[in-house]
């Protein structure tokens, strides 16, 4: 079999790539280690950038987008007992983010795949990229227990974090940057209406909160947590207890309490990958950098991403140019650098720091005062979360 371009993932990477591909007459074939199931069934944040709606616009996959999307003119932060908020709208002139799950944008863009009769192969075991550093790589799988050949022009490495392309560039040639967290994350989700309207990060002594959603009737929470706690140490009464402790009074007296249907601890880390291009292979979204889910940028630096090697490679194919190409990686790390340094701050600000004693704590007590009374400081942290500009 042979494509123009083949996409290592099924993800939000490599499922936006492959529709904008289509779209603009690029063939291109998705390998998928898992099932569509597995896919669909992953439960994933689901901020969107203005930036991340306009491509999903460009892309013709923002319809139920602009249906059931929830759009966010702000974002409350409280500290101390008291509630700040953040009015993205304000203090951005006029953007604001839009609460749409990952896994719903990824069910749109494969079922754009499936109308568009793009190809797509799923449980395809054993994927690995050979001559990448020539001018006709080629991808290698296994398929119904038949090993099979995909010759190419690039591979796009959208496999994620642990995927084989991130493991498969000369490790000499990489430099890894990487910064973990001494906790976790607890999340549930919940068939009940939202504290508020809007989310809320909550600093705590006790430990980070935050109040989150997927619809008016669908709620998605996290506490802090010890990263060596287990889901069983979390009984739903102690979630919705501790949920309301960190909260102040007003807001935790709107917590609605119900069965949680999902439950799962997830650690933190932050992580990038450079150079993002290696020859014909590049490295695009999870595949190239992690954020901790503070700052709600994981899923907006893999659009950008996205972003940055299509219009690389529509340059390509219609003018013959590898400008482009050339400056992918520059390019995409300068963003990716700006969003890791934001959520990295949104992480530091509002987590409780055992080993940073009292000292620590008043710095963040600081910071967050700070910022509740500068329209400055409130500014930057509007637009770092909108999104900065590609
Ligand atoms: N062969 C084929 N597919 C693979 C392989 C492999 N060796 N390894 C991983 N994959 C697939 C995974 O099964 C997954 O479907 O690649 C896909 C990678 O998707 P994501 O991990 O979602 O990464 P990405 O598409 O870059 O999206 C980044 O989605 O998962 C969130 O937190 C993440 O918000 C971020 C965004
Ligand atoms: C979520 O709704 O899952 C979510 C929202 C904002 C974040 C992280 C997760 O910063």
């Amino acid at each position: 079999m042979r494509t123009q371009v083949a996409i290592v993932g099924s993800g939000p990477s490599g499922l936006l790539l492959g529709r904008l591909l289509t779209a603009a007459g690029i063939d291109n074939v998705i390998l998928e280690r898992t099932s569509k199931e597995h896919v669909l069934g992953r439960v994933r944040a689901g901020v969107l950038e203005q930036g991340t709606v306009s491509l999903l616009d460009e892309a013709g996959a923002a319809g139920r987008l602009h249906r059931e999307g929830l759009p966010h003119d702000g974002f409350s932060i409280a500290f101390s007992g008291r509630l700040h908020r953040i009015d993205l709208h304000g203090l951005t002139g006029g953007r604001r983010v839009t609460v749409y799950g990952q896994t719903e944008m990824a069910h749109d863009l494969m079922d754009l795949r499936n109308s568009d009769g793009a190809t797509s192969v799923y449980e395809a075991s054993d994927v690995e990229p050979h001559d990448f550093d020539t001018n006709a790589p080629f991808v290698t799988y296994s398929k119904d227990g038949i090993t099979r050949r995909l010759d190419c022009d690039f591979i796009a490495g959208c496999d994620g974090s642990h995927g084989i392309c991130p493991r498969s560039v000369p490790q000499k040639a990489v430099q890894h940057y990487e910064r973990g967290y001494p906790f976790g994350w607890l999340g549930i989700l919940v068939e009940r209406p939202p504290v508020d309207h809007e989310l809320i990060y909550v600093n705590h002594e006790r430990g980070f909160a935050l109040c989150s959603m997927r619809s008016h009737t669908r709620s998605r929470y996290y506490v802090q947590c010890p990263l060596d706690d287990r889901v069983e140490d979390w009984p739903d009464q102690r979630f919705w207890d501790e949920i309301r402790r960190r909260l102040p009074e007003a807001a935790a007296g709107h917590v609605t309490v119900g069965p949680s249907f999902e439950k799962s601890i997830a650690p933190l880390r932050s992580s990038v990958t450079e150079p993002m291009r290696f020859g014909r292979l590049f490295l695009v979204g999870d595949a190239a950098h992690i954020v901790p889910p503070t700052g709600a940028k994981g899923l907006n630096l893999a659009v950008s991403d996205v972003r940055y090697l299509f219009d690389a490679l529509v340059e390509f194919y219609r003018e013959g140019s590898e400008a482009g190409i050339d400056a992918y990686s520059a390019k995409a790390l300068a963003r990716v650098w700006k969003a890791e340094r934001f959520s990295w701050w949104m992480t530091n600000t509002l987590h409780r720091f055992p080993e940073t004693g009292p000292f620590g704590r008043r710095i963040q007590e600081a910071e967050l005062d700070y910022l509740s009374r500068s329209e400055a400081a409130s500014t930057a942290v509007a637009e770092n979360y909108v999104g900065l500009p590609y």
